[in-house]
């Protein structure tokens, strides 16, 4: 029925230039609201907020609080987030909670006596923790855009810790996939264990410490997290396992409200996330690039459309690493970066006929890579048109693998999203410059892109997703499939994905984004192809002119759920 609907706006969207095309997920379709997330308790807690008369805000938060319960993996109170926000007033804003460096952190903390990155001490334990930022972020977005009481939003998080939930595949997968590392703490095991084995699919999981935390926030708000016992009991876990949080670090932290990146890209007005993330800079770089090229003509998976694709990601991922940091800190040119003639002038290098070796562009900064590998995002929206789009991470899955005793919540790793050598990559190959190196209290670079599309300034598509760097990309084709090449939400959200970030210089894909002919003569061009499982995991609602569209992205165990 929906799928139906789609197919019919999607041939009104395209004026009958192109058919339409069929998907095999069906999306979720609502009037008055519509969640998407990774996370189906969460998502059925976003639609009861809003029908028990909460706005997307108050869903958002209560989403939040709740993943923090139920996704363990990514959703955090003792990690980051970026919260963007369109109000159905006109207003755009965005939330940075994204972690900082505790005082104590220093430019050359992760280098060895030889100078090498010693990316196990960035990526486990406490010395890879930065400051949690998320709960400021989800206070402060409620208090200021929110309807119902803090108490009353986290109440389904508080019951579900208190009285436990039935873990889920997507969850007790991961368990077991991490159990190596997980293990490493006593702590972590007797929160997440039992009896020996890691939590399984179907078992209850009773948080009752974590409760307890919830509880205090929603009595108290920002003091209930940042003042008293928590703090103290952060520093004293990140310190017993390695790391130099001092529980001031933990009071002294403040989320920041900035003001979205914003970029037209044909008629539509793109809002993304600024600085400390890339998302956004990068996103509407690409886009401006990608608006000298008529890609609706090559269409989807086209050769042409992928070598222009490929070559804005290059670009702009280049100048991500090179000039991109906490803006607080480092001075960062976002207005040139984000310039129609500096766009102009990337476009006008780019040869139609063969691929720019990365080399090319910045060569005194490239290093080779190292891989590896989460994240959340949810997308929310309600009957009057306030959106709300969210990505939240502990980094990797389960942060640093650190729980804080007596607290019952997982602390981030975080620290090893900064440039711990100018040039040396992190666990997603990103490599950043000086731009991104360690200080006392700075944020670390992201490239979380939570997005609002707006058309004639109301939301049009609401977007996100895990997956370190492939995040912006993933984010950037569900945009293009939208809007370039006419796709339904549900077939734009499931076609195959590339992913191009500079450095190394491969072109990554899913196997289904690119049949044979296309890779030879990608090939032919000169670039370098490699296959992977899956690129991002994007969570989205599209508005129609009949209501809202919601799609979970299949690549993950996500619900989208409207009413
Ligand atoms: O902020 C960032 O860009 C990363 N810490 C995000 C990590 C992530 O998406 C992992 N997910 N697969």
């Amino acid at each position: 029925m929906s799928n139906i609907r789609s197919v019919i706006f999607t041939l009104l969207l395209t004026a009958s230039t192109s058919f339409a095309q069929i998907s095999v997920l069906k999306p979720a379709f609502g009037r008055d609201g519509m969640v998407s997330s990774a996370d189906s308790i969460a998502s059925a807690v976003g639609v009861e907020i809003m029908k028990e008369g909460g706005n997307a805000i108050d869903a958002a938060v209560a989403m939040g609080f709740v993943l923090a319960v139920t996704y363990p993996q990514a959703g955090n109170l003792g990690g980051g987030g970026y919260y963007m926000i369109h109000l159905s007033n006109g207003g755009n804003y965005a939330i940075d909670a994204r972690e900082t460096a505790p005082s104590r952190a220093a430019r050359d903390m992760y280098l060895d006596s030889v100078g090498n990155v010693d990316s196990h001490r960035e990526l486990i334990g406490g010395l890879s923790v930065g400051v949690p930022g998320n709960v400021d972020g989800l206070i402060l977005a409620e208090k200021k855009f929110g309807r119902l009481s803090l108490a009353k939003v986290m109440q389904p998080a508080i019951e579900l810790a208190k009285n436990g939930f039935r873990v889920s595949y997507a969850l007790a997968d991961v368990f077991k996939r991490d159990k190596g590392r997980l293990s490493l703490y006593r702590t972590t095991m007797r929160y997440f264990s039992k009896d020996g084995h890691m939590y399984e699919a179907g078992e209850l999981l009773v948080q009752k410490d974590l409760a307890k935390v919830l509880e205090k926030i929603a009595e108290k708000g920002r003091d209930g997290f940042y003042e008293g016992k928590i703090p103290e009991m952060i520093a004293r876990e990140d310190q017993e396992t390695g790391g130099i949080i001092t529980a001031q670090d933990v009071e002294n932290y403040h989320a920041e409200l900035r003001r979205p990146i914003s970029v037209d890209y044909r008629g539509y007005d793109v809002l993304s996330m600024p600085p400390s993330s890339s998302g956004g800079v990068c996103l509407a770089e690409e886009l401006n690039i990608l608006s000298k090229f008529d890609l609706s003509k090559y269409g989807y998976g086209a050769s042409e459309s992928l070598h222009y694709e490929i070559e804005a990601m290059r670009r702009a991922f280049a100048d991500r690493d090179k000039y991109l940091g906490d803006v607080d800190y480092v001075s960062v040119p976002v207005k040139r970066l984000l310039s129609k003639v500096y766009a102009d002038s990337l476009a006008k290098e780019i040869n139609p006929f063969s691929a720019t070796p990365s080399i090319d562009i910045y060569p005194h900064l490239i290093h080779p890579p190292h891989e590896g590998t989460h994240t959340t995002h949810y997308s929310v929206i309600d009957a009057e048109g306030n959106a709300v789009s969210v990505t939240t991470t502990l980094n990797s899955y389960f942060g640093s693998f650190v729980v804080v005793n007596g607290a019952g919540f997982f602390l981030n790793n975080e620290m090893d999203d900064f440039s711990a050598k100018p040039g040396a990559p992190n666990q997603f190959g990103a490599i950043g410059g000086y731009a991104n190196s360690i200080a006392p209290g700075k944020r670390m670079l992201s490239s979380m892109t939570p997005t609002i599309v707006l058309k004639d300034r109301k939301p049009f598509l609401i977007l996100g997703s895990p997956g370190g760097t492939t995040i912006i990309n993933a984010v950037l084709q569900v945009i293009l499939n939208v809007i370039d090449y006419h796709m339904p939400l549900a077939r734009a959200v499931e076609a195959g994905r590339i992913q191009m970030q500079w450095v190394p210089d491969i072109v990554y894909y899913e196997p289904e984004a690119l049949v044979y002919d296309v890779k030879q003569s990608l090939i032919s061009r000169g670039y370098h192809l490699e296959p992977r499982e899956y690129i991002g995991e994007v969570e989205t609602i599209l508005v129609t002119p009949y209501g809202y569209e919601g799609v979970a992205d299949p690549r993950g165990p996500g619900d989208a759920e409207g009413y």
